[in-house]
């Protein structure tokens, strides 16, 4: 029996949320382990919806421990306001069930603020990345800069002053710079101070629990998020976010050995899509773009942006399956494509008139890659719904043979629709 862990395979957005969800019955803890509230995850049951950013999505389902690891950053207002929406869902997070490293680093309203003075400030000059402004990068910056307020500082009112002070040499420097206002040191210890008591309780040895459940045969699971082309150092950087999304943070991020990680599952989307700035060779700005992201309804759950919308990317995945150790994908929205005559398939670029197989890793050259496209015939039937291989038209099966076949890795669950029942079960990841 395995532990597992979800990443995305693409640009995020593959469809994580519903496949933790479903898998989340099979397990005894969910962890968060890196990101914060910049990823958007939906969760369909029954046709109520839930969306959430920062609560691992095992946190729906009653008698699931819900873990939030040391690799994410926290923001502790974001927080607040998740558990106040889950709640008029009908949905309670108590201490009981949902506990928080106390070696998390905070997301302050400074870290939000940065992230928006310079996005703002890089809009004319090219260098945009179209982030999530959720203070995501600044936060990860200072905990890196060993000058993070972490939760568990909220308790230790002597060091926290200081903490602070350390914190706003480097903020009001970098403010002043950008042309804004200086913030006070008063000002960022009452917002600490504020929600100091309703965090707190949370608090907890992580890592502690995490190996007392392991002895006691729990079976755990990682919900990463974003996705492997955002990794901050196998993504398209600089068009990333701040933190490793592949399957390795799992154990940095929460505080397990590598053995403890267990199955690795890849969601994967039946085409792709990117939010944001940056490269994304096969995206089509024509009208099986628009196709895509309607019958895909592929907007942003925390921005409400626009997703760009595009053929599968073999090449990308291939090489998502190589750095994360994927041993297996969730393939979701094959229902997306039901109805196209044909279907487009990237099986490899061409990179100044030579013929490549993987992403290479200069933003010049990733920016200049064409992709080198197979047809293959799309099928009349529907996949909308499916809940096993039988009822799939036959061409969607040879669709999802041969991308596992240029992957170099089986399809072990298929989604359908967002209803978490529409899932077709291959191979359970747990006991692999
Ligand atoms: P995540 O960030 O990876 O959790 O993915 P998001 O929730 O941001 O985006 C995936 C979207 O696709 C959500 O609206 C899901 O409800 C939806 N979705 C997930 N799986 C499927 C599927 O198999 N078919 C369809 N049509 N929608 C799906
Ligand atoms: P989920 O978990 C898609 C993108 C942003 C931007 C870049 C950096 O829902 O798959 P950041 O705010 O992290 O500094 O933004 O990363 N991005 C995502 N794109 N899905 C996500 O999360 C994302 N989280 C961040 O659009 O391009
Ligand atoms: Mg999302």
């Amino acid at each position: 029996m395995a532990n597992v862990v979800v990443v995305g395979s693409q640009w995020g957005d593959e469809g994580k949320g519903k496949i933790v969800d479903w898998l989340s019955e099979r397990a005894d803890v969910v962890v968060r382990f890196q990101g914060g509230h910049n990823a958007g995850h939906t969760l369909v049951v029954d046709g109520k919806v839930y969306k959430l950013s920062l609560l691992p999505s095992g946190v729906v389902r009653q008698g699931k421990l819900s873990i939030i690891g040391n690799g994410v950053v926290f923001d502790p207002h974001a927080f607040v306001a998740e558990v106040a929406k889950l709640k008029a869902q009908g949905v309670g997070v108590t201490p009981e069930r949902l506990k928080i490293a106390e070696n998390t680093a905070l997301i302050l309203s400074l870290h939000r603020e940065l992230d928006g003075f310079r996005e703002d400030a890089a809009t004319n000059s090219g260098t945009k990345i179209g982030t999530t402004r959720r203070g995501i990068g600044p936060a990860y910056e200072d905990k890196v800069g060993r000058r993070a307020v972490r939760v568990m500082d909220l308790a230790d009112l002597e060091t926290l002053p200081l903490k602070v002070d350390r914190l706003l040499t480097h903020h009001n420097a970098l403010r002043r710079g950008l042309g804004h206002a200086e913030v006070t040191h008063d000002a960022i210890m009452r917002e600490l101070i504020s929600v100091a008591d309703e965090i707190l309780p949370y608090m907890d040895r992580v890592w502690k629990i995490l190996d007392d459940k392991r002895r006691a045969g729990e079976r755990i699971l990682f919900e990463g998020a974003q996705g492997t082309l955002l990794d901050i150092d196998h993504g398209t950087y600089p068009f990333v976010t701040s933190s490793n999304t592949v399957a390795g943070q799992a154990a940095a991020g929460s505080g397990v050995g590598p053995g403890a990680i267990g199955y690795v599952l890849g969601i994967t989307k039946a085409y792709t899509t990117r939010v944001g700035e940056g490269p994304f060779p096969t995206e089509q700005k024509n009208e099986i773009g628009e196709f895509l992201g309607t019958r895909g309804h592929e907007f942003g759950v925390v921005t409400g942006r626009k997703r760009r919308c595009g053929w599968f990317d073999a090449v990308l995945v291939r090489q998502a399956v190589a750095v994360n150790g994927i041993k297996g994908i969730a393939l979701t929205k094959l229902d997306v494509l039901d109805g196209l005559d044909e279907i487009k398939v990237c099986t490899g670029y061409r990179l100044d008139g030579e013929a490549i197989d993987y992403l290479p890793a200069s933003q010049g050259a990733q920016g200049r890659v064409e992709p080198v496209y197979e047809t293959l015939e799309g099928w009349k039937g529907t996949t909308a719904g499916a809940r096993s291989w039988n009822d799939l038209p036959a061409q969607a099966v040879k669709y999802v043979r041969h991308i596992e076949e240029l992957i170099g890795a089986p399809v072990a669950l298929l989604s359908t629709s967002p209803e978490r029942d529409d899932t077709i079960l291959v191979t359970d990841p747990f006991q692999d």
